[in-house]
């Protein structure tokens, strides 16, 4: 598709919400059309994971059969194992929220949740920086939160590319609500898309799906929470919102 092309999803809470606060397309082919395309990409998605369910469990039985034989190996098929078994909860986890139901949401650390989204981000990767209390929690299911995260963190590691961004994660605890800013120096978000980032399919990066803030935005939704483009904390870049529940 084209860079940067706003499309509605369709189905979503009306009135506009301070996350997306998008100007809908009025054009009702054009809509039609986006519903079409999205209830398609909706099945593909569920048949996707229903046949990379079998190869998962596959590539884990088959790991733990290599383990026995190849010692030496051993760290690298660690590696292969747990991956699996992260793609094998996220499948679960994204068909659970694509049915509908509410995260299973319980007390957790926050900066577990911000480690698990740091794994396996690509090259060049990021350098962090926290201001996070290390007790603090919020009400959220781990796995789920961590895609989030990911998600973002992700985003400012394409943004930034080749270069290696520095990423700024900032939280605060009111009385039950928190609230988390992510922050990077890139080079901020383009102005194509800055109203319309959190609908499914809009990007402005070449290879680019335009689906991580969409999902972003489904994890936040399934906690009771929001996220969304905030004012840039310093300079230049994008700093993203979250506010869950504490
Ligand atoms: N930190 C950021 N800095 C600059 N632009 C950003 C940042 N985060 C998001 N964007 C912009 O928002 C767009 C939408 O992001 P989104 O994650 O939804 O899709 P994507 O990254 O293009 O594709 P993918 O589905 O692979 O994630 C991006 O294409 C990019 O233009
Ligand atoms: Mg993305």
């Amino acid at each position: 598709m084209s860079p940067a092309s706003p499309v509605s999803p369709g189905g979503e809470p009306s009135g506009a919400t301070a996350e997306s606060g998008a100007a809908r397309p009025t054009d009702e082919a054009g809509n039609a059309a986006a519903r079409e395309r999205l209830a398609a990409i909706g099945e593909i998605a569920a048949e996707i994971a229903h046949e990379l369910r079998n190869a998962l469990q596959i590539i884990s039985a088959n790991v733990y059969l290599a383990k026995q034989d190849l010692p030496a190996s051993a760290p690298y098929l660690g590696r292969i194992e747990r991956n699996a078994r992260t793609a094998h909860a996220i499948v679960d986890d994204l068909m659970a929220l694509a049915r509908g139901e509410p995260a299973a949401a319980e007390p957790v650390l926050l900066v577990e949740v911000l480690a698990s989204a740091r794994e396996e981000l690509p090259d060049p990767g990021a350098d962090f920086e926290d201001s996070v209390l290390h007790t603090l929690k919020v009400r959220a299911q781990h796995g789920l939160l961590a895609r989030l995260f990911h998600v973002l963190y992700e985003n400012a590691v394409a943004a930034s590319s080749p270069r290696r961004p520095r990423i700024r994660t900032r939280a605060e605890a009111t009385e039950d609500r928190v609230v988390v800013w992510v922050s990077d120096d890139g080079p901020g978000v383009p102005d194509a898309v800055a109203t319309t980032l959190f609908e499914p399919l809009v990007t402005a990066r070449p290879g680019g799906t335009g689906l991580g803030l969409a999902l972003a935005r489904r994890v936040a939704r399934a906690h009771g929470g929001t996220i969304e483009l905030a004012a840039p904390d310093h300079g230049d870049g994008a700093t993203f919102r979250i506010e869950l529940a504490g």
